[in-house]
């Protein structure tokens, strides 16, 4: 209908329908100054439109069917989601036109893993679409606080809509969006059980210090390491360490030859983060641990690198203060001390680690590390 507005004045227009006709419109219009309308009547809800669901009980079964066969869909993509996580090794790849060459195992765990979110995700729409009640309705505003009885009727309205879900009516729905939720997160708390590695205990309490690889199932047993400048990889005599003097330090064997690049760890990332080693030279006069000193080689001292919060390098060594400060969150070690903690979020003081020299004078360990190194976590004696 091609209708022509013609405005009037007060709260009303009339317009024709395109035959000439007059036609008036409900009250409640606004006529602007131009005769535009500024605002119009509130024209209602249309009317509502029963679904084939609400009128027949075999359109309805469908729908739950369908529901159902969706979630379903969810449950059978979740549990292929955990026999793939273990069944296929994660060097094996596949190539894909328009990708390329890709991790066969990412592929796979990522489309089951979207079949299953799909499958939950639609069974859900199609559940709302099918069988849940879809009246309009208008909620008038009303003041924040709800008065008491609104609450309970909510409680009570809450109560029955539950049940107009006809979620109680339908098991099959029921227990199958059960399934599909439940079984959901299990191939979560599997991925991230299974890559997590081994529990820290171990791992940040054993490392190249005691002797050699610190990986899963080696315990090395312990022997004297030299101290070794990073990333020269030379030994250093206790007459090089001057006093204020600071160096990076790694264990013997640890790093590979500098100029060929042959040798070192295997895991030398992992190896490295754990073992590195600040060495500095106080004056003796100014340790005030007597451990410290014990643990030392006349005012050298070796302490872990790692801080002790989260596990950044510590590295800027104040040589009047004898601080160390962390650059991640400013935590500050008192290096006459025993490394204690003076200020910022760490918790507890550096690992040393207790040197002493060899027959040539080259500085050496003179046992592991006796605490694990690095952040707190709950298993740290
Ligand atoms: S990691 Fe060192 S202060 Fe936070």
């Amino acid at each position: 209908m091609n209708e022509q507005d013609t405005p009037t004045t007060g709260t009303e227009v009339a317009h024709t329908d395109g035959h000439g006709d007059a036609v008036r419109l409900d009250q409640g219009h606004v006529v602007g100054s131009g005769g535009i309308p500024e605002r119009f009547a509130n024209p209602g809800l249309p009317a509502h439109v029963p679904r084939m669901a609400d009128l027949a009980e075999a359109a309805a079964r469908r729908a739950e069917k369908q529901v159902a066969t969706l979630f379903g869909i969810s449950i059978l993509s979740t549990l292929l989601f955990l026999v793939l996580y273990f069944a296929i090794d994660v060097t094996q790849t596949v190539f894909i036109p328009g990708i390329g060459t890709t991790s066969a195992s990412n592929v796979a765990l990522g489309l089951t893993l979207a079949f299953s979110m799909l499958g939950i995700g639609l069974g859900a729409v199609h559940w709302a679409k099918t069988l849940m009640p879809d009246e309009e309705v208008v909620e008038e505003r009303h003041p924040m606080a709800s008065s008491e009885a609104d609450r309970r009727e909510v409680v009570r309205v809450l109560a029955e809509e539950g049940g107009s879900s006809q979620i109680t009516r339908r098991p099959l729905i029921k227990y199958t969006l059960g399934g599909a939720l439940g079984l959901f997160a299990v191939p979560l708390v599997v991925q991230v059980a299974g890559s997590l590695g081994e529990m820290p205990q171990k791992s940040l309490s054993l490392t190249w210090w005691h002797g050699g690889p610190s990986g899963p199932g080696e315990e090395p047993e312990f022997r004297p390491l030299r101290l070794m400048k990073d990333p020269e990889n030379t030994p250093i005599k206790a007459s090089d360490v001057t006093i204020g003097s600071v160096f990076h330090v790694m264990p013997e064997g640890l790093l590979p030859d500098p100029e060929t690049g042959e040798g070192g760890a295997d895991h030398l990332l992992e190896e490295k983060a754990k073992a590195a080693v600040l060495l500095m030279r106080l004056d003796p006069a100014v340790i005030e641990s007597q451990k410290e000193l014990d643990w030392g080689y006349q005012g050298i001292v070796a302490y872990s690198k790692i801080c002790t919060h989260v596990g950044c390098p510590v590295g800027l060594y104040e040589q009047q203060t004898h601080h160390l400060l962390c650059p991640c969150h400013q935590s500050t070690f008192d290096v006459t001390q025993d490394c204690r903690v003076i200020f910022g979020p760490a918790k507890r003081a550096l690992p040393q680690l207790k040197i002493t020299v060899d027959d040539e004078g080259y500085l050496v360990s003179a046992q592991p590390f006796r605490e694990a190194v690095g952040p707190s976590f709950w298993e740290r004696g």
